[in-house]
């Protein structure tokens, strides 16, 4: 049996820098048409220069392959000049409230200092991207949250905004509430529960921003994605730490899935039954929502199973030494 996508996007992905760049972007290369590439690096992405250095590391390290960096500026207050200039190098701004989640220090500590760059934004029409979680007790950082999301929705009803890697049912239902908002959602959080995360053995791999939530909010993710949802894209949130980081005391938050993505998407589509729903959750629904044309590329999946590798370079994936259904092919 063989499974064709066209064009599959990945809407939230990152590649890092220097040589963990060099070792994570030829899958994301190999398997999408493109993605939009995170900022938060060591030295958050928050310039016109930046960007355009970033992006030329970003090709370098892809060779070849056929793939668009879809850039996005770390959110920081920006004169109009600035974005003017910046818009047709990005597809967004991506916003971390400030020491959220990794590499996030230089986030938005304050949110009523942000009103003249949203508004500077709605204008030029750059999309904002948001980590949507507050400080409070984790698992609720998500659904209070919404509050900030609504008040932004609100008050700029022509700024596209996207709620980043979605964890909820609360997150679900609020994406219906307003049509300038759109989510993604990764692959983990179609798969995992807290209990998974902590339940037995604790498991490092699997620790990430936001964590994985209760069997309820994981039925709403999946009855949301495989029902069909137009407003939802996938979004890996692929996100390499090297095992030092990940085995450790003080556990960085990430999960390496983008060499798994595409086989394991399909598998949860098929197990369901839901197959003629992947090419809009893939693909079309991005291209929909942020208006965009990715590069022509046809991926070919066939049922060769394979086992996923106990590590790439110094980087455990998600799924290692685990049997896959589907390659690429
Ligand atoms: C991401 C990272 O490591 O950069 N980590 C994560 O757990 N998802 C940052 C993020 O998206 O929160
Ligand atoms: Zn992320």
């Amino acid at each position: 049996m063989k499974i064709e996508l066209n064009s599959p996007l990945d809407m939230h992905l990152h590649l890092r820098e220097a040589e963990m760049l060099k070792l994570v972007a030829p899958f994301s290369a190999q398997s999408f048409a493109g993605a939009v590439v995170m900022p938060n690096l060591i030295s958050p992405v928050d310039s016109l220069q930046k960007i355009k250095d970033y992006r030329n590391a970003i090709m370098t390290a892809c060779g070849k392959e056929n793939f668009e960096p879809y850039m996005t500026l770390f959110f920081r207050s920006y004169k109009r000049t600035e974005l003017a200039a910046a818009k047709e190098h990005i597809i967004g701004v991506k916003l971390y409230p400030a020491g959220i989640t990794t590499q996030s220090e230089k986030g938005v500590k304050d949110f009523d200092s942000i009103q003249e760059t949203l508004h500077i934004m709605e204008e030029l029409q750059i999309p904002l991207l948001i980590h949507g979680e507050s400080n409070g007790f984790v698992m609720e950082r998500e659904r209070e949250f919404l509050t900030v999301y609504q008040e932004i929705a609100t008050n700029f009803p022509n700024l596209h905004i996207i709620m980043e890697h979605i964890t909820t049912t609360a997150a679900i239902e609020f994406l219906e509430k307003y049509e300038n908002v759109s989510a993604t959602v990764t692959l983990h959080h179609l798969m995992l529960t807290l209990d998974d995360v902590v339940g037995d053995l604790l498991q490092p791999h699997l620790f990430c921003k936001p964590i994985a939530k209760t069997p309820a909010d994981l039925q709403a993710l999946r009855q949301a994605v495989l029902g069909g949802n137009r407003k939802i894209m996938f979004g890996s949130d692929s996100a390499p730490h090297p095992r030092h980081k990940k085995e450790c005391v003080g556990c960085a938050a990430g999960v390496f899935s983008s060499p798994v993505a595409l086989p394991l998407l399909v598998q949860i589509f098929e197990e369901e039954d839901c197959l003629d729903k992947l090419q809009a959750f893939i693909s079309d629904n991005a291209r929909e929502r942020y208006g965009i044309t990715p590069l022509e590329k046809r991926l070919t999946l066939t049922d060769t199973p394979w086992q996923v590798p106990q590590a790439y370079g110094d980087v455990r994936p998600f799924y290692a030494e685990k049997q896959l259904r589907w390659s690429i092919s």
